[in-house]
């Protein structure tokens, strides 16, 4: 495995690989790798002849009053998990190397990325797919491995490289978890004791809508069911946590589209309805999804 730290050396190493009709895999991270980026990976890895995992925590897509300089790092520690992982290079640049003085481009997909995180994350997205899109043009993959657990992201990606014909297939894998149901989060390292336990209650409230959403709707029985009354109860299962100071938000929304749903007689026949959350522990914000396939 190899460490590449200049974005000059990236292209022609990838063109290099291009030319020798090597089939590019890709997975861009900000590092502090755990199980869920590892399943990126090995989905990657079996699509592809050649692994490259980006470790670059990306300035452009904090907040000026979130967590860019405390967010966690150990650049040691990934190199040994992607080396185990059977990663073939790490491209892991210096922020000027990325974004050099005067750096002035910007991509940004709009729509989808002004509800749920990007109504409460001015400018993230748009510093996500600049980023993205820098990556995609310095490694030149054929294929890219993105997760669930950030469905939204995952889904303003997929409109850029639709929208932008950017020749990179974009893959969806699904969401790691722990034992007690908490997504896998690099950011999960901020949770104190409670904070930790309390989390788990993101899940217990998603599966409860999920199984509230699984008895067989055939009939049009579905269409009687009240998506409110299910988010009321949602909301009573995370507040019902001492140590949750702010949900804010949780979302039905049509899975490709994230347009709102707002009941089920709306939704067309076999709709996938993403369920969103994001809920904030103190100074700690997490979020989290699943996917409900509305059978009719
Ligand atoms: P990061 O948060 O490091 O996540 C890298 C990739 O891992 C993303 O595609 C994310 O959705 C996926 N991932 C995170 N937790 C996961 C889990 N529990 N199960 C499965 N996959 C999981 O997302 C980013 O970095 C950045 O925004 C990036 C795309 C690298 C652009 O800077």
């Amino acid at each position: 495995m190899k460490i590449i730290r200049t974005v000059k050396s990236a292209k022609k190493l990838t063109s290099h690989l291009r030319l020798k009709n090597k089939i590019i895999g890709f997975v861009p991270t900000m590092g502090y790798l755990h199980e869920g980026h590892l399943s990126l990976i090995k989905i990657a890895k079996k699509k592809s002849d050649i692994i490259f995992v980006s470790i670059f925590v990306n300035p452009l897509q904090f907040g000026p009053n979130e967590d860019f300089e405390k967010y966690p790092r150990d650049f040691k520690r990934d190199e040994k998990l992607c080396k185990k992982a059977g990663v073939d290079y790490i491209f892991y640049p210096k922020r000027k190397e990325v974004f050099p003085p005067g750096f002035a481009a910007n991509v940004n997909v709009v729509k989808i990325t002004e509800i749920l995180e990007g109504a409460h994350r001015s400018g993230h997205f748009k510093g996500v797919t600049t980023v993205v899109l820098k990556l995609f043009n310095i490694i030149q993959p054929h294929i890219a491995v993105f997760g669930q657990k950030d469905a939204q992201q995952a889904a303003v990606i997929t409109k850029m490289v639709n929208d932008l014909n950017i020749n990179t297939k974009i893959i969806i894998a699904p969401t790691k978890r722990e034992a007690d149901g908490l997504a896998m989060s690099s950011r999960n390292v901020y949770l104190n004791n409670e904070q930790r336990k309390d989390a788990s209650y993101l899940y217990k409230a998603l599966e409860y809508c999920k199984e509230s959403l699984t008895p067989p709707l055939s009939k049009g029985k579905g269409d009687y069911i009240d998506l409110e009354r299910i988010k009321r109860q949602m909301y009573k299962i995370i507040d019902s946590r001492p140590s949750v100071t702010k949900i804010d938000y949780i979302s039905f929304n049509e899975y490709e589209t994230l347009m709102p749903v707002n009941s089920i007689k709306e939704t067309g026949k076999n709709s996938k309805i993403l369920v969103s959350l994001a809920v904030r522990f103190g100074k700690v914000r997490l979020i989290d999804n699943i996917t409900v396939l509305i059978k009719k």
